[in-house]
């Protein structure tokens, strides 16, 4: 496995590869990897094909984060991360310092307008504009045809996968489904930052979407469900709960009323200082129910 510090080391690799008639898959992360990211690489691994190279990069984005934000305590093992990534056959590992990515003076960003300012972008002004000029660079930088990214992180994928359609990016977008602790807690790098209480305390928002999985099924309106699945979190004393949202599954626009096509109810709540996040597509066609 190649470990590439520089933009024109990877872009070499590529080079060489696309030379060579491969497909390129690419697998973005900010590291400390657990099993939720390894899906992505299974995923991309098979997308790949024997012939084709899956590229991971690892890169904490200081742009996605705000200024009261976890950056300088985000969790990193960029040694296990690498052992992790070439034990699951990854080909190219990017992994650059911040001045490698971004040059003194660079003013030129990406930003969905309507996606951005929504949902957890209201809890996190300026995240998704971040995350979408991170993603726009390591697309141009590495030139995948493919490149995976988690539905854990629901409005990051729609942003992603807008962004792509919008700009005309000619990358395929693939979303994988959430990996979850066996208590069901969706896999998180910050789960690890949960105190013992907190984190015993935590599976209350996959349990939460369950029971609205249960409800969307027989037939309740929107805004039934989700004062539902906001009382169930609130009965936790531990749970300090940001956003509870019913939105189109595809568009992400808001929904009122008995539903009608698949949903995604998307949950925000915080943990003394984490902020955790979990999402589940409910309704008449929710893929759960697809054979
Ligand atoms: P990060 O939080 O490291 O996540 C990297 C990828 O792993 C994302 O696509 C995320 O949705 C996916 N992922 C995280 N937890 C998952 C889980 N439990 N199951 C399935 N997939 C999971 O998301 C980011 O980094 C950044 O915003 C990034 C896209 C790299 C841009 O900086």
């Amino acid at each position: 496995m190649d470990i590439c510090t520089t933009k024109a080391a990877i872009r070499a690799r590529v080079r060489d590869w696309r030379a060579a008639g491969r497909r390129v898959v690419l697998v973005p992360t900010m590291g400390y990897l657990h099993a939720g990211h390894m899906a992505l690489v299974a995923r991309a691994r098979e997308d790949a094909g024997p012939e084709g190279r899956v590229i991971a990069s690892i890169f904490v984005n200081p742009t996605q984060f705000g200024p009261t934000e976890d950056l300088a305590t985000y969790p990193r093992d960029p040694a296990r991360d690498t052992g992790m990534l070439e034990a699951a056959g990854v080909d190219a590992v990017f992994i650059p310092e911040v001045s490698e990515v971004y040059a003194p003076g660079a003013q030129t960003i990406v930003e969905t307008t309507e996606l951005a300012g929504i949902l957890i972008g209201k809890l996190r002004p300026g995240h998704f504009r971040g995350v979408a000029t991170v993603v726009t660079k390591l697309f141009n930088i590495v030139q995948p045809d493919t490149a995976c990214f988690g539905e854990k992180d629901y409005q990051q994928l729609a942003v992603i996968r807008t962004m792509a359609r919008d700009l005309d990016m000619p990358v395929r977008v693939i979303g994988v489904p959430t990996v979850r602790e066996p208590d069901g807690l969706a896999m998180s790098s910050r789960n690890v930052r949960l105190t013992p209480e907190d984190r015993a305390a935590a599976p209350v928002l996959n349990a939460a979407l369950t029971e609205a999985e249960a409800l969307a099924r027989d037939g309740v309106t929107a805004s039934r469900l989700r004062s539902h699945v906001r009382a169930r979190l609130e009965a936790e004393p531990r749970a300090d709960v940001q956003s509870v949202d019913i939105r189109d599954a595809e568009t992400l626009a808001a929904l009122s009323g008995p539903l009608t096509r698949p949903a995604v109810l998307l949950l925000a709540v915080r943990f003394g200082a984490v902020l955790l996040i979990d999402n589940r597509v409910v309704g008449p066609e929710s893929k759960e129910e697809t054979p």
